[in-house]
């Protein structure tokens, strides 16, 4: 098999069970504010501690003062990425977040699409500077906006491209990779099904088989 290219979505908890089960059948877990709120944070550092995923990523989408994003970020430790908007900005907010981010070698992600219906294009190219001048290691883009995927990938070639939407909003799976996304997000249709593990294992196969298949694909550059 090739390396998992799924992040779940945890915004339910899963038993710890389940999650080692799955361990190697994803790549990472991005943890949903309903979680941490329906665990603690306690119990949800307790779940997640010793699972072997590559990254752990908590989304709050922080978007506040700089101080406050920080004050947030330090009581997470067991995460080693976040997820933050990009519309707060840089200077006093998104600069200090970043700067204490590096400090910690720790991740940061920022949002550029979102897969709602509803997500305005009108500040993309503010969005862009954004990310241009922060420079975070990934961002998040709808895997329902294969285009946005794309022409995101293009801009910035470099950067980890993660997208979410997949499955019960209506991405399909593996086509967000094919459009230059490096990982899909998938929650409900896991967490939800009677079977994760399963679930999991069957939608890495779609994942996979689409990806060998996918002509025209772009890459990012390692
Ligand atoms: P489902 O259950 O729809 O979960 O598979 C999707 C997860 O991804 C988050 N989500 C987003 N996060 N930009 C983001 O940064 C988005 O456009 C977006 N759309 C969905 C959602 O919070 C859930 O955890």
């Amino acid at each position: 098999m090739l390396k998992s290219k799924i992040i779940l979505a945890m915004d339910k908890p899963l038993s710890y069970q389940t999650l080692k089960e799955m361990e190697n059948e994803i790549y990472g877990i991005k943890v949903g504010l309903p979680l941490v709120l329906d665990l603690g944070v306690h119990k949800t550092r307790e779940l997640l501690n010793d699972l072997n995923v590559e990254e752990i990523i908590v989304d709050f989408k922080l978007a506040d003062i700089g101080y406050i994003m920080k004050s947030i970020v330090e009581k997470l430790s067991f995460a080693n990425s976040f997820i933050a908007h990009s519309f707060v900005g840089v200077k006093g907010a998104l600069d200090e977040l970043k700067k204490y981010l590096d400090t910690n070698s720790k991740n940061l992600y920022l949002v550029a699409v979102m897969s709602h219906e509803g997500w305005s294009t009108l500040f993309t190219d503010y969005i862009k500077n954004v990310i241009r001048e922060i420079s975070p290691k990934g961002i998040v883009v709808g895997g329902t906006k294969l285009d946005s995927i794309t022409q995101y990938r293009k801009e910035f070639t470099k950067i980890t491209i993660i997208s979410p939407g997949m499955g019960s909003q209506g991405g399909i799976y593996g086509d967000a990779i094919c459009a230059g996304a490096d990982y899909e997000i998938i929650g409900r249709s896991i967490y939800n099904a009677d079977d994760p593990f399963t679930t999991i294992k069957t939608i890495n196969k779609i994942i996979e088989e689409k990806v060998m298949n996918c002509k025209g694909a772009i890459f990012r550059e390692k």
